[in-house]
């Protein structure tokens, strides 16, 4: 375990048997997430199997339409974002993928995203003290597995939040690699009033933790290189969300909530040892 920053702490794992195993038990890790912290987990997923998501993610996408209209969270689609969002008014620019029916996915493409989701699925459910598996279910909350591609030359996602429940943690997986892929763009968070930026500090196999309601954004690829959203060149990463797309939207207010829990937890420490 190494302090990187100011809340920014790395924890190492090992790939054993398709799990990730964190060098300190799962309660800890959570601690150090709802403190709050941004934990990265080095998982140890090997490099070839992270870039054969891209390349499955690519195939697949090139014989696939993009999607259009608006979402339905029963399918596997890919749209090209440009957008700001209605509550937040958070700006965006990238392509995501949407794995909802993952399971309905053709072989070999479900095995090849299953070598990666199923580990963050199961590292998830231990973190949180769940146990869900895939499947589209109606008014309740479920996993959509996406696969993020943030082209060059200027794309990104403006500073925006989300409920801390039913989620808790997010987690977002690097599927390529910061200075060799691309050079430029990674998540920062709000903590305390304190800017954390973890853009340098993720590296490829990297898989970052987060407080699901601690106001967060994608920073920008740079401008200098030229955009296309043909051009596979960029940072790639892969998320697991879990949520009800029916289900209550997060508030127009900044949550701030944390920052009240971590107060009173403070009163009642100070209470306990007087
Ligand atoms: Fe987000």
């Amino acid at each position: 375990m190494k302090e990187l920053s100011k809340y920014l702490i790395r924890v190492d794992a090992e790939f054993k048997d398709g799990q990730i195993v964190p060098e300190i038990p799962y309660e800890e890790v959570m601690r150090l997430v709802n403190e709050p912290n941004i934990v990265i987990i080095r998982t140890g997923i090997p490099q070839d199997t992270l870039r054969s998501i891209i390349q499955a993610t690519r195939d697949w996408a090139a014989k696939t339409p993009l999607a259009e209209g608006p979402d339905t969270f029963d399918n596997n689609q890919h749209k090209q974002r440009l957008h700001i969002a209605k509550i937040q008014q958070a700006p965006q620019l990238f392509h995501d993928h949407t794995f909802d029916a993952i399971l309905d996915l053709e072989e070999p493409m479900k095995q090849t995203l299953l070598s990666v989701f199923n580990p963050m699925r199961q590292f998830w459910n231990n973190l949180t003290g769940n146990n869900e598996e895939y499947g589209i279910r109606k008014g309740e909350p479920y996993f959509h597995p996406q696969v993020t591609h943030y082209p060059l030359g200027g794309s990104f996602f403006g500073r925006h939040w989300h409920p801390l429940n039913p989620q808790k943690v997010g987690t977002i997986l690097a599927l390529n690699q910061y200075g060799k892929d691309y050079t430029s763009g990674g998540t920062g968070y709000v903590i305390n009033d304190h800017i954390v930026e973890t853009e340098g500090f993720q590296d490829m196999g990297d898989m970052i933790l987060f407080r699901y309601d601690l106001p967060h954004w994608v920073s920008p690829s740079s401008f200098a290189d030229r955009f296309s959203w043909d051009d596979p060149a960029g940072r790639w990463v892969a998320i697991l969300p879990f949520y009800n797309p029916w289900g209550t939207p997060a508030d127009k207010e900044e949550p701030q909530g944390w920052k009240t829990q971590i107060q009173s937890a403070k009163n009642a420490t100070s209470e306990a040892t007087v």
